[in-house]
């Protein structure tokens, strides 16, 4: 037998596009997507804790079609997922934030745009998605508002400000690698003043960290985000909270939902696999508003996992990534359609024939 051809297969599970864009990309962009903060302890126990997660089947209960349709911030979506904010996609693949964004859009899906895009929001918006616009809090209050005005006239369709980033984690492989930006990947969100930061590399220093230590406000608090409430009449989203006494804020302040995240195990190293705290969290909120759960998400069952522990949906980031590493917007386009596929059989096998029925099944290991 001859070595097997990864690139000739046509991948049958979202693991799958993670060795195909390993051998693809530069060993320090890999690094980037991959690793995660210290230890990247959190990072491994984000697996360890969705696998622990038994879900009880229901049998005989005549489930033949299956809907995955779901409603999130009041709008109709094809399935309980959206693709993650993702800083800098024109690092893996040309298509960059079109492509994905494409994607998503043809699979009916939203799309959360970064602050950190290397494609401005207007031309991510003119692709035709749903774009959820993701805000990074700049130093600079006056940038804050230009950007809500652009995100606004563009036509995103929800705002999701992430919390967990007061500055970025420390993560080895970055300050191993200097990982810096190639000189055609930018910002293109920003003007342009700091841009040079991210470039610029240095040994022992992530020029990511180092822009975003000079771009972003350190020291918000929840008051920030009621002032930003008023800013702009688009539906709210906290990203990056794991206290469910932290949703419980952001209820307060009136946000219509919040993600409960570790950053993909990017950020405070130590801290819990996110779905642990998914369903003190799905108790905290009540009636509150939507819970939404990232961190870990690798294919249908994980999103069934999510929904049985009271999700109303997921976020899934760096698979995404992969596949539009390894062809553009078409693999994320096959990466989404697979995802469906699994769900729709997760929910068969489950018994389940919508969301909500999913919604009702018990579940063993967490909460
Ligand atoms: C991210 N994440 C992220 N989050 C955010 O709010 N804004 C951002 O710009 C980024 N950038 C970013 C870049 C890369 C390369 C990765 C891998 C992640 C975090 C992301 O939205 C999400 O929380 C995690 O990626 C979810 O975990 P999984 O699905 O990657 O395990
Ligand atoms: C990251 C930032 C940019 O996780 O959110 O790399």
């Amino acid at each position: 037998m001859g070595e097997r051809v990864l690139t000739d297969l046509p991948a049958v599970s979202l693991a799958d596009y993670a060795e195909q864009a390993r051998a693809l990309l530069p060993p320090d962009v890999w690094d980037y997507l991959a690793g995660g903060s210290a230890s990247e302890v959190t990072l491994a126990a984000n697996r360890h804790a969705l696998d622990r997660v038994a879900v009880l089947p229901r049998v005989l209960r005549g489930v033949d079609t299956v809907d995955l349709g779901t409603r999130l911030l009041g709008r109709r979506y094809a399935m309980p997922v959206g693709v993650a904010p993702m800083a800098y996609q024109r690092l893996v693949h040309p298509d960059g934030e079109l492509g994905l964004a494409a994607a998503a859009g043809a699979a009916g899906i939203p799309y959360l745009a970064s602050t950190l895009g290397s494609t401005p929001i207007e031309q991510v918006t003119g692709v035709g998605a749903d774009v959820w616009f993701q805000l990074y809090w700049l130093r600079d209050r006056a940038l804050v508002r230009d950007l809500l005005d652009r995100v606004v006239a563009a036509g995103c369709r929800a705002l999701v400000v992430t919390v967990d980033v007061p500055v970025l984690g420390r993560r080895p492989r970055d300050l191993r690698n200097a990982f810096r930006l190639p000189a055609e990947v930018v910002a293109a969100n920003l003007p342009d003043g700091r841009d040079a930061l991210a470039h610029s590399g240095a040994p022992g220093v992530s020029a990511i960290a180092a822009h975003t230590a000079a771009s972003f406000a350190p020291a918000l608090r929840w008051a920030d985000l009621a002032w930003l409430r008023e800013q702009v009449d688009l539906p709210l989203v906290v990203k990056g909270l794991l206290d469910p006494r932290d949703a419980t804020e952001a209820v307060r302040v009136g946000a219509d939902a919040v993600v409960v995240s570790n950053h993909g195990g990017r950020q405070l190293d130590g801290s819990p696999a996110s779905v642990t705290m998914l369903p003190e969290v799905v108790a905290a909120v009540g009636d509150g508003c939507q819970v939404l759960l990232d961190s870990g998400i690798r294919g249908g069952t994980d999103v069934l996992r999510a929904l049985a522990l009271g999700a109303a949906g997921v976020l899934v980031g760096r698979p995404l990534l992969w596949a539009l590493a390894v062809g553009g917007e078409p693999a994320a386009r096959d990466a989404l359609a697979l995802l469906a596929a699994e769900l729709t059989d997760a929910l068969t096998l489950a018994g389940c024939s919508d969301t909500v029925a999913a919604g009702e099944l018990r579940t063993l290991g967490v909460g």
